[in-house]
């Protein structure tokens, strides 16, 4: 069942083109991403969504309400975790809690939602002492009072550390088992493929793709990485004297690339070799990649260090479609 249709949505700020002809449909109970870089039409489409801004064009359906003529309704159901959410430094958490609470007809138990998301302890906090990550929690909390079936999370995890924003990547996934359909909204591709259900990526006020993170990588090809450096003395000394005199490891010469690109020559396996941010970077794929690259790399008397792997992520999927990086 959808929860939320969008059809045809467009808003423009003056002569900015903020939202261009978005449609797309949001199921119940899944976690649905909307990801893309800055500026482009993640938080103006969610906030048509949630009835805070009007669109020029474009329906918007949500849990069969418009969030147009009937905002209020429609607050009553659905959770706001706005980007630029901010609370008065004085204010002490469960202050917080109370104030919100008393906006809705119908909360649950706010000492609950504490206990969930680790805040019991600093019930009496002021807003201002609360680290990144349990402002982060509060917001959720917060989303979370009126027990809404639609939660909207803009931006949760920019600012956060990679630990703090594991710790909410958790969080996010229990209110989705609570039953809740969730909105996700994010920058970060690794968050929307690891966290998302379905992901629509939205580039300059278009959705450019959308569908499982799995299937939007599989596209590539699945598109595999062998990433490593090479000791430049490894080419002129004979393999033993390698592993002794352990070389200094510089970033690969113009010379290196070229040669690593000459031993793989005519192997299937490979489609591209580069270099990038000092490592050498073989594009390929097939479950036999990494055995093909380095047997012909040995054979050639080069010998890869540091020798990693990756596999296509939802940031090349952006590469492939738009032809530029997507940067934090
Ligand atoms: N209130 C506003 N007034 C004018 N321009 C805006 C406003 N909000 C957003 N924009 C512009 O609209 C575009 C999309 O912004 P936004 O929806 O915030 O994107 P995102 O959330 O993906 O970063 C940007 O170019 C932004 O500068
Ligand atoms: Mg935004």
């Amino acid at each position: 069942m959808n929860v939320i249709t969008v059809e045809h949505l467009f808003k423009a700020y003056g002569p900015v083109v903020a939202v261009d002809d978005i449609s797309f449909q949001v199921e119940e109970g899944e976690i649905f991403g909307i990801v893309g870089p800055n500026g482009a039409g993640k938080t103006t489409t969610v906030e048509c969504i949630e009835g805070l801004r009007f669109p020029d064009r474009g329906t918007v359906t949500v849990l069969g309400l418009d969030p147009r003529t009937e905002g209020d309704r429609l607050r009553q159901e659905i959770g706001v975790q706005l980007q630029e959410a901010a609370l008065p430094d004085r204010i002490k958490v469960w202050e917080a809690l109370d104030l919100y609470a008393s906006f809705y007809p119908r909360t649950v138990a706010w000492a609950e939602l504490l206990e969930q998301f680790s805040l019991a302890e600093k019930k009496e906090a002021y807003f201002a002492r609360l680290s990144g990550g349990q402002k982060q929690r509060l917001f959720i909390a917060l989303a979370l009072l009126n027990d809404p079936r639609i939660v909207f999370l803009d931006e949760l995890t920019t600012g956060l550390d990679p630990q703090a924003r594991r710790a909410m990547w958790d969080l996010v996934r229990q209110v989705r088992d609570r039953g809740k359909t969730v909105v996700l909204i994010t920058h970060f591709m690794e968050e929307a493929e690891r966290l998302c259900d379905r992901v629509a990526v939205i580039d300059r006020g278009r959705i450019i793709a959308l569908d499982t993170p799995r299937n939007l990588i599989r596209r590539l090809g699945g598109e595999v990485r062998a990433i490593f450096t090479v000791a430049e003395v490894a080419f002129t000394t004979p393999a033993s004297m390698v592993m002794s005199t352990a070389p200094a490891i510089a970033a690969p010469s113009p010379a290196v690339v070229d040669r690593v690109r000459q031993a793989l020559a005519g192997v299937p396996q490979v489609t591209k070799v580069e270099s990038a941010e000092g490592e050498v970077v073989v594009h390929g794929q097939g479950t036999d990649f990494i055995v093909a690259v380095v047997t012909r790399l040995g054979a050639a008397g080069i010998y890869p260090q540091n020798l990693r792997t990756e596999q296509a992520t939802l940031d090349d999927v952006f590469l492939a479609l738009t032809g530029r990086k997507m940067r934090d």
